[in-house]
This record gives C-alpha cells, structure tokens and sequence, in this order.
C-alpha cells in the first residue's frame, strides 16, 4: 500500500513538473510582431518559457537573442544580455549583438582558403582578415521561422539557405538553427546544416552576457571557469598563430575560477593583441560530446551562467571594443567591458589551419552541433 501511495504521489509530481508539449499547460512559446525590415519583410519575436522564470526572447532577424530574463537569488528578474528594444537597432548593427554568426564564424586570415585545389576570396571586413561571414553575414539574414516540436520539447526552429557563392563561399547551405526552452532553465541552441558543395562552417550565438543585468557596469568582479588546458595564442590581428599553448602560469587560466578583471590588463603580449581577453580557448573533454565547459558568477546578484557545448573550443570576448556609442535597451551605453561573449565555436582560422578540428563540410554529411546556456544561481 505503502509503495503504491509514493508510486502515484511520484507519478503526479512528474506531470506537474513537466510541461506538456501539446497539451493544456501554459504554452512555453509565444509569437508576436517585431517589425519590418526596410526591404518590407515581416519580422517575428518569439518568448520562450524555461524553467524557474528564465526567459528569452527571439527574432528570426539574425536569429537574434534580443533577451534572456532570469531571477536572482532573490528571485528578481534582470535582462542578463545586450542588445536592442526594438528590430531598428539592430539593422546594419556592428557588435552582433546576440546575433548567429555564420557562415564561418570568427577570424579567416586575409580572406582566402583553399578547398579541393581551388582558391576562396571572401571579403576582408576585419582589418586584413575576414570576420563573422563578411559584409552580410547570417547575423542579418531574415530567417525563416516556426514553433517546433523537438526531442528537448517545444521551441522556435529558425531556416536559412545560404546561396552558393555569398559572401564568396562555396555551395548552397542548408541551415537550421533552433532554440528550446527546457525544464532545467536553460536555453539549448542546436545547429545543423547541410550543403552541396564542400564548404566551412563554424556557427556559433554572439549574446553579449552581464549577469548583473544589461547596462549595469563592466564584468569585470563576474567570476569566469574554463574548462581548457589551453588556448590558441594569436599575432596582432588576432589571427592563431597555430600553437597550442599552455594555459599554466598564464593570464588564461581560469581552470580555478577567476575574476575577469583579475589579469585583464596584465603585461601579456597576447592580452596587448586582444586589448583584454578575445581569445580561443581548447576545450578540455571530447569534442562532440556535451560537456560543461564554462561558468560564469556575479558575486552580487548570485546569478550563476554555465555553458555546455559539443564544440571544441569557445572564444572569450569581453567587450574590449565596446566605448560607450552603442545606445541599447532602456537607453544604457554599453560601455567598454561591459558584457562577456563565450562563443562556442571551431578555432578561428581553422580552413587554413590543418591541424586544427575541421570546419570542412561535404556533401551527404550533417553539420550538428549543440550549445547550452543553464542560468541558475549560486544560492548563497
Ligand atoms: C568577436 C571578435 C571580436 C570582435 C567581436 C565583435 O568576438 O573576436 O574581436 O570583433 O566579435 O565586435
């Protein structure tokens, strides 16, 4: 009898606590206007309901995050990213705020790659390098969006096709790219893509994250771990130079955590490259695997951002050419280290870099990979 009472009592606990994809719960997507581009397209805004109060809202514009709420210790909900109140600001923006980047992602030295004996230009919008897919890169596409059911329950399926020849690369490339809520309070972003013609692909999600809440300071006091041995030194534009380096004894250390601000301006050449941390980190743990590789605290707020990815490495970007001219929600400046980007991605510069995990993508092959952002607190 005992046992019966506790298997039923357990049996309704588990359907209160999980929402019901189709069914009567409260539902975990909604969808509304957020404008229209110059050229006439319709523009949507999808909030996505995860658990514990986190929530974040999404346009099919650049596949943007344009916000990720979740409470504090005290259960206070802030804004935890940067970006815009409305689809104008992020026309033609230059930060990519909360933007997916693609179709590489990050850094391609001088603009060129050589795949199966023929030579890629691609535009050079970053000093000599390429960056973040070129001039109109995905995080200004209008992609094609719906509510979707997925094995990680309901969410927003976002589907871009990039033509052969854009931006310079090559082959028609299929994208999907969804984001689901979850039952933990997390935001699971699945990437995958098919193509053509052999191409690169490195997609990652650029949300600029200040834990204490947008436009409250610099993030320098957040606490950083990451998980790598190593990180991918880099020459003056920031381009790798190949080496593996040991983390060891050097500024890019965070395997204890660490504050941000701790070594930020230490007498590093490679913090003098980056003007602070804009950095590849080699993921420790097998690539392929979801694994947690990165946590982030804010001391005061105890909100607490922890990043799993199947990915190799993450680029850590804090902010460094932020000054204070991009005006964003409720009219705050971002000003210069103002937020953190933990870019899950392939090492930059890897087409022209054979050593490095491959961003080659063929035909009859299936780019998947997955990245989780899990808000919680420290619960102190
Ligand atoms: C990336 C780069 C940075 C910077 C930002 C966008 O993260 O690594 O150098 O270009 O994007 O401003």
């Amino acid at each position: 009898m005992k046992t019966m009472t506790s298997t039923i009592l357990l049996t309704a606990l588990a359907v209160i606590s999980r929402p019901q994809v189709g069914g009567t719960e409260a539902p975990r997507v909604e969808k509304r206007s957020f404008g229209t581009t110059p050229a006439g397209e319709a523009v949507d805004l999808y909030v996505l309901k995860a658990a514990r109060g986190v929530e974040a809202a999404i346009t099919n514009y650049g596949g943007i995050v344009v916000s990720l709420r979740a409470p504090d210790r005290q259960g206070r909900l802030a804004d935890i990213v940067l970006g815009f109140d409305s689809l104008q600001g992020y026309l033609g923006q230059k930060g990519y705020l909360g933007a997916i980047v693609g179709r590489y992602g990050n850094r391609i030295a001088n603009g060129r790659f050589s795949l199966g004996g023929v030579e890629y230009t691609l535009a050079r919008n970053n000093g000599p390098n390429h960056l973040h897919g070129g001039v109109h890169g995905f995080h200004e596409a209008v992609w094609k969006g719906k509510e979707a059911s997925t094995p990680h329950g309901a969410g927003v399926e976002l589907r871009y096709t990039s033509a052969d020849g854009e931006e310079g690369y090559p082959g028609n490339l299929s994208v999907i790219v969804t984001y689901v809520p979850t039952d933990a309070g997390e935001l699971l972003i699945n990437y995958a893509a098919t193509t053509d013609k052999p191409t690169v692909v490195n997609l990652t999600n650029h949300s600029y994250f200040n834990l204490a809440g947008q436009g409250e300071g610099d993030v320098l006091a957040h606490e950083l771990f990451i998980d790598a041995d190593r990180f991918t030194p880099v020459d003056e534009s920031l381009i790798p130079t190949g080496e593996l380096r040991a983390v060891a004894g050097t500024p890019f250390d965070f395997r204890t955590p660490a504050a941000i601000g701790a070594r930020i301006d230490a007498a590093d050449p490679q913090i003098g490259h980056g003007k602070g941390y804009d950095h590849n980190w080699v993921l420790n743990g097998e690539a392929g695997k979801l694994r947690l590789v990165a946590r982030l605290r804010e001391p005061r707020s105890g909100r607490v951002l922890e990043v799993q990815t199947t990915e190799p490495g993450v680029q850590v970007y804090t902010g460094n050419f932020l000054d204070g001219s991009i005006v964003g929600k409720q009219g705050r400046a971002y000003g210069r280290r103002s937020a953190i980007c933990l870019e899950t991605q392939h090492f930059p510069d890897s087409p022209n870099k054979p050593a490095f995990p491959s961003a080659v993508l063929k035909p009859g092959e299936r780019y998947q990979t997955t990245t989780v952002y899990r808000v919680t607190t420290d619960g102190k």
